[in-house]
């Protein structure tokens, strides 16, 4: 076993479902990432995975049982609890977690769970039915209560034939996240950090309204970031379809003014404030309360009269004394020469700014490629992850927070 010290050293708890056959990938995932794993597995996860699959990616022996003398002999399982960083379970089923919550260390694993205090992450796999239960609901929240880190589950097909939530995240998406929120150097650790990410809707009557094609993800990859990074984190969310990631206080907002207002009160308790939102530059002038119909819409030249919604981040920008001030500009033309006038005409103290006129960056994206341009110059980051690229920017921002004597 190695004992390096840059190496990440992590028990991947398996239990018995049928997600346990991704195991030996996840080991392969970690391991690429520098990880040495010691697997220990359930007695029902031996059904769906052997353990001669996981000793020859894992390169460690893996664990089964409270009562195997000669691995206890080698390395006790409280020493064993002692030596991770980490502890992943992946997949928990529903009676792992159940297990888990009610503190019950009735096998190697659970008993692993009590004795270690690393960070714990369980990503649950199970039925959609299962998922959906209310004792599920009760024993993850209890789990989250805890300190345990809840990682998906994914929305899909099922082995059982079903469709929904309750499919284990894939193994890279959980190797990519464990080692994010473990590895990350903590360059914001006591920062208070306000991020706004997603659209807005502004509804002109009960039924329609004006929107964008933000889907909110590179705001909740900023906030995911910041908190790995050590900071206090509050998300201002417009409507988007995405998971709060786990420690973060999340608002969720629908309208501009709605936004302004979640903002305004707490901008001046945050070190920080990250505006990544799309926020609708326009809302109707008027807003009916009941559906418009086809005839009040008068024939094929219905106008609607729009008013300007306030700028929310220029708004805090402009105020004393203010948070650190971070913009993000979603350009189609010149996008540099529009950034470098936004963050001045904003009084921003730095800008994000992407080119959306490439599809396959950006809006609704998985990637994105971005500029960060502030007083001292500009920072060209290429095309990847939008997590990888909330991880850079985290360092970026913090280090020209740091710069700014306010770190
Ligand atoms: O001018 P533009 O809308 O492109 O500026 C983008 C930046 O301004 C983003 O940081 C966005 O969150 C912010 N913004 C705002 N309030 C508005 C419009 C944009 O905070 N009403």
């Amino acid at each position: 076993m190695q004992t390096d010290n840059h190496a990440k050293r992590i028990l991947l708890g398996i239990s018995g479902g049928i997600a346990a056959y991704k195991a030996p990938m996840l080991v392969r995932n970690l391991r690429k990432m520098g990880a040495d794993v010691v697997p220990v597995l359930t007695q029902n996860a031996t059904r769906f995975v052997t353990e001669t699959a996981l000793q020859a990616v894992a390169d460690n022996r893996p664990r089964t049982d409270l009562w195997d003398a000669d691995a206890e002999a080698a390395m006790g399982h409280i020493e064993l609890a002692r030596w991770a960083d980490a502890l992943i379970i992946a997949p928990a089923t529903a009676n792992v977690i159940a297990r888990l919550a009610n503190g019950i260390a009735d096998d190697l694993l659970t008993t692993l769970y009590l004795a270690t205090t690393a960070p714990v992450f369980v990503a649950p796999a199970m039925n959609v039915k299962m998922w959906e239960h209310a004792a599920t609901g009760r024993n993850l929240e209890r789990l989250r209560d805890d300190g345990v880190t809840v990682l998906g589950p994914a929305d899909g097909a099922q082995a059982c034939g079903e469709f929904g939530p309750g499919r284990m995240i894939e193994p890279d998406e959980i190797a990519e996240k464990v080692t994010a929120a473990i590895g990350t150097p903590r360059v914001l650790d006591g920062t208070r950090v306000l991020i706004t990410a997603g659209p807005t809707r502004e509804f002109l009557d009960p039924v329609r309204f004006i929107s964008n094609r933000s889907s909110g993800r590179q705001g909740f990859a900023l906030a995911e970031a910041a908190h790995n990074a050590g900071a206090q984190v509050t998300l201002v969310a417009g409507p988007v379809h995405l998971p709060t990631p786990t420690g973060i206080e999340r608002i969720d907002v629908v309208s501009a003014k709605q936004m302004k207002d979640a903002v305004t009160c707490r901008a001046p308790h945050a070190d920080i404030f990250v505006s990544v939102a799309a926020v609708a530059d326009y809302r109707p002038h008027t807003v009916h309360g009941q559906k418009l119909k086809k005839s009040q819409q008068r024939s094929t030249d219905f106008r609607v009269a729009l008013k300007e919604n306030e700028d929310i981040v220029g708004s805090i920008a402009g105020v004393k004394p203010r948070p650190f001030v971070v913009g993000f500009a979603a350009e189609t033309e010149s996008p540099l020469e529009h950034a470098r006038e936004k963050r001045r005409r904003k009084c921003m103290d730095a800008i994000v700014v992407n080119d959306v006129s490439d599809p396959a960056i950006g809006f609704d994206s998985s990637d994105n490629a971005v500029t960060l341009i502030h007083a001292g110059g500009e920072v060209g980051l290429p095309k990847m992850r939008k997590g990888a690229i909330a991880r850079r920017l985290v360092d970026e921002i913090a280090a020209l927070y740091a710069s700014a004597g306010r770190g």
